[in-house]
């Protein structure tokens, strides 16, 4: 069997990867349009950080995975071709800001339709919305060689910076196709390849739609919850009440569950957001206002806790953080990954330059070019933004430090000695809870947290 996957992204890559170690047997090739991303991964500095995947790919690439630019000769020799391109928020023309930008799926289609032949599986892994399968259909069928395709879906449900970890034990994997007999039997190929590691049992087969659909349904149950204790957080402020005890309290109800209520300063990443935009443009579409506004809300209330935890920082420091230099301690969306896309740091860190402070950011995996191009846009300079190569430089001499992200690292940094650094009063406000606020405020910092009693 030949495997080809279209997309050599944060889902492509590792994905394959997995498939490629599991099966042996199986040659897959993982093809992309862009070069320097193969190149990366053809090398030792893989394009992702992703802790465990280098030695995953270390151990196929070479024998039976493959990176490649060549998306026309895999396409060919494949019988199953993955599509994991990426589907951005639409920045243009009807559905802007809220649908999803499905050129990347057609461009696909397209492609597969001029260069295969015979009988193939293609499987949707990106997130699209509900009824993509139509469309790519529609395209595969005019392109006249006589191509016999299968569309199925098979959406990823994934972490990053746990990437292995859930393709090695996923809770589920979910696999849907037409009900027909040849749906069933390209249904029942897809499960084996899945079934050389995955238990049986785990292997959830439904029809098309409701696989598409809930992928972004999973997504918006997950990014609700988030809202949820967010929306919580800003009470327990104002009332005395700590977030992480009633997270606690509440999420040893078994019928709750203690997963996904960690309050944060805003959750970030290329998906949550944007799944939820897509299903509320599909709520829509499809006639249903009061849907989409009941799921409108919690990328609402994301937004809100982005803003209102700069807006804090601001409060505290005396209304005023014009030309105070303010350390903000992780970028990326979260920790154990170099993603920014979306994360919240990018808006702490513009609302407090819209205040005129100095920004020193410092993130163990985030490109210095990288935090820069995020914060202020491609080629746009900010002589008060500056990217710092260790925390302890990043906190020197600020008359505040702002944890954004959870890296483990920040938890073992000598507190006290930085401490001893900064103008007083020192400011430390924890947007990620991962610090023992007791102590720091034993030391001298005038320290706080998302959703904690004040000093
Ligand atoms: P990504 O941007 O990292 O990767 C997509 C890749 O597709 C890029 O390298 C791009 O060059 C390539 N590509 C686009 N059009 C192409 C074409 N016509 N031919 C060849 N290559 C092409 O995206 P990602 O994070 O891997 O996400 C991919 C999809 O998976 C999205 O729909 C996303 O919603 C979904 N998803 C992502 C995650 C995640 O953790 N990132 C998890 C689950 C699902
Ligand atoms: C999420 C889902 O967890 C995956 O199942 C899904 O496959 C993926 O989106 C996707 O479709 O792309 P991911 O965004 O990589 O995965 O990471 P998460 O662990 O879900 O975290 C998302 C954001 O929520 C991060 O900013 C994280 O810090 C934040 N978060 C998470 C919280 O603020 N509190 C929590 O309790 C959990």
């Amino acid at each position: 069997m030949k495997i080809c996957c279209i997309g050599a992204g944060y889902v492509g890559g590792p994905t394959m990867a997995m498939i490629a170690l599991k099966c042996p047997d199986i040659q897959v090739a993982v093809v992309d349009m862009n070069a320097a991303r193969i190149a990366a991964w053809n090398s030792d500095q893989l394009p992702i950080y992703e802790p465990g995947l280098d030695d995953v790919v270390r151990q196929a690439r070479g024998r039976n995975l493959h990176f490649t630019t060549d998306v026309a000769g895999n396409i060919k020799s494949a019988d199953i071709i993955f599509v994991a391109v990426n589907t951005p928020t639409k920045t243009y023309g009807v559905g802007a800001g809220r649908a999803a930008d499905l050129r990347y799926i057609e461009s696909v289609a397209r492609t597969i339709a001029q260069h295969a032949t015979g009988t193939k599986i293609i499987v949707e892994k990106s997130t699209i919305p509900v009824k993509t399968a139509d469309t790519i259909r529609s395209i595969l069928a005019s392109n006249g060689t006589g191509l016999k395709a299968q569309v199925l879906s098979n959406p990823e449900f994934l972490a990053e910076g746990t990437a292995v970890q859930d393709l090695l034990a996923p809770d589920r994997v979910l696999i849907g196709g037409e009900r027909t007999p040849e749906g069933d039997q390209a249904v029942a190929a897809l499960a084996g390849v899945y079934a050389r590691w995955v238990p049986r049992e785990r292997i959830i087969t439904t029809n098309l739609w409701s696989s598409e659909l809930s992928k972004l349904v999973a997504n918006a149950f997950l990014a609700q919850r988030i809202s949820s204790i967010n929306s919580i957080s800003a009470l327990c402020e104002a009332t005395g009440a700590d977030v992480d005890e009633v997270a606690n309290a509440i999420g040893k109800d078994s019928r709750i569950g203690p997963k996904f209520l960690k309050a944060s300063v805003g959750f970030g990443g290329s998906c949550f957001q944007k799944d939820i935009l897509n299903l509320t443009y599909l709520c829509e579409s499809f006639g249903l206002p009061e849907v989409a506004a009941y799921w409108g809300s919690v990328v609402g209330i994301n937004d809100w806790q982005k803003k209102r935890f700069a807006a804090r920082i601001v409060k505290e420091l005396f209304n005023t953080v014009a030309d105070k230099k303010i350390a903000i301690l992780g970028f990326a969306f979260k920790k154990d990954t170099n993603d920014t896309r979306e994360t919240a740091a990018i808006n702490v860190c513009r609302d407090l330059l819209a205040e005129h402070a100095s920004v020193c950011v410092y993130d163990p995996k985030v490109p210095a070019d990288e935090i820069l191009a995020d914060t202020l846009g491609k080629g746009h300079t900010n002589s008060r933004l500056t990217v710092a190569q260790d925390a302890y430089a990043a906190c020197a001499g600020a008359h505040a430090i702002a944890i954004v992200t959870e890296w483990d690292e920040f938890k073992k940094l000598d507190y006290a000695r930085i401490y001893a650094g900064m103008p007083k009063p020192a400011f430390l406000f924890d947007g990620r809870n991962i610090l023992d606020l007791a102590a720091l405020r034993k030391i001298g910092f005038k320290a706080s947290g998302i959703g904690k009693p004040a000093e």
